[in-house]
């Protein structure tokens, strides 16, 4: 077997960013090296204790067989409250899936939906894996650029821009995948305004980061601004982020009974259910009050805090503050031309990244996998020692720069 044996569409897909930092991080750990990792998507609490008891018992008690393709009935039912209760969103069990991740439902979504050469507007800073899912469906990305002082919100008029009769989707993400934007309700009902004139087009709303956000920043869904369009929008939420439970691949997604009908097909042809254990343990997730989010916020405020300090204290770094999330999207563009005390000139964010993980041993993601260059991810979901650490080292290895 060699690469010309591989099918031309692995010619449409880059390895996931993310997967590759860690996978460098890695080699570097086991060659000896302390990296801190600042480039993971993930929370370093663990999964509160009662949802993994209830997995445990999910295992115990042999809930240990296939289940409806789309989820059992206990938690489709908890879904439901999730939305009613969270959202004022009303969905039946026909509008409901659940799969192995909200990865794979986004995934399924525009498999079911795409054909060759349709669009799908992509407003970047993008979570990495948007673009490459639609190619891989054989759809367009159509990036479209927000920018840091518009908050990193997509505008109206740029919406209304990039709509061709091609247009399929429009991805809307908040808080955002990397920028920790959170759109308002208002900020919403005027993209709902510019679409609303587009019936062809389908909105996804990815929620996954909806209950980690700052400063008493409100949420709102784009479903529920705009029960107009409530019959095109496909909302995407999952436990990953909002209960620390990233390795148990358990998301879901709501929306029109046919768009869930055929990404049920999908599911169907491909993963099946997705793991009864998880399935058992959301149903405990998404029922419970959330009691551990307060402390949750309040550290990981505490974190963000720390970091836009050192932000402010570089030497080339800046950065404004992210509603949402666990990132920070930091300029560096001021580091760009820079030389190391080696004599290397910083060409791009790739090569600021690069040498950070070299010199600082800190790992961070370039803003280029984003779609934005000039740009680091900063994820800050780690130990306090460590991030402290890792602050320490960031200002030391930027000092060095000439
Ligand atoms: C914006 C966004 N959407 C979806 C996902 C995927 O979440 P899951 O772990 O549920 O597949 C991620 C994960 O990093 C993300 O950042």
């Amino acid at each position: 077997m060699n690469s010309q044996q591989l099918a031309r569409r692995m010619q449409r897909v880059r390895p996931s960013p993310t997967a590759t930092i860690s996978d460098q991080v890695r080699a570097l750990e086991a060659a000896g090296n302390a990296v801190i990792n600042l480039g993971e998507g993930e929370l370093d609490f663990a999964t509160p204790a009662n949802i993994s008891y209830a997995g445990i018992a999910a295992i115990v008690q042999q809930q240990t067989k296939y289940t409806a393709v789309s989820g059992t009935s206990e938690l489709k039912q908890a879904i439901s409250n999730k939305f009613a209760r969270d959202n004022q969103l009303s969905f039946n069990p026909q509008e409901i899936i659940a799969g192995s991740g909200a990865k794979q439902l986004i995934f399924n979504a525009l498999l079911a939906t795409l054909d060759a050469g349709q669009e799908v507007i992509i407003p970047a800073p993008y979570w990495v894996s948007y673009p490459d899912m639609v190619t891989l469906a054989e759809g367009e990305p159509v990036i479209v650029p927000c920018h840091e002082q518009q908050g990193w919100k997509l505008q109206p008029q740029d919406l209304a821009a990039a709509l061709t009769p091609a247009t399929r989707w429009v991805i809307l993400n908040s808080p955002g995948n990397p920028t920790g934007a959170v759109y308002s309700a208002q900020e919403l009902q005027a993209l709902a305004n510019v679409l609303s004139g587009h019936p062809q087009v389908l909105i996804m709303a990815d929620d996954i980061y909806e209950p980690l956000r700052y400063d008493n920043t409100p949420f709102s869904t784009f479903a529920q601004v705009a029960p107009q369009l409530a019959d095109r929008t496909l909302t995407i939420n999952g436990v990953s982020k909002s209960h620390a439970m990233t390795g148990w691949r358990l998301g879901y997604a709501a929306g029109p009974a046919w768009l869930i009908n055929a990404m049920q097909i999908l599911q169907s042809q491909s993963t099946s259910n997705p793991s009864s254990i998880s399935q058992a343990a959301a149903v405990v997730a998404l029922q419970q009050p959330a009691t551990f989010l307060a402390e949750w916020i309040a550290v990981l405020d505490r974190r963000r805090q720390q970091v836009l300090e050192t932000i402010a204290a570089s030497n080339g770094l800046s950065a404004s503050a992210p509603q949402g999330a666990f990132y920070i999207f930091a300029n560096c563009t001021a580091l760009i031309g820079r030389s190391t005390p080696q004599g290397e000139v910083l060409a791009n964010d790739k090569a600021v990244a690069s040498w950070l993980l070299q010199d600082a041993q800190v790992a961070l993601l370039h803003g280029s996998a984003f779609g934005t260059p000039g740009y680091l991810r900063i994820a800050y979901a780690v130990e306090d020692g460590l991030l402290r650490e890792a602050c320490q080292r960031l200002k030391a290895s930027l000092s060095k720069l000439s």
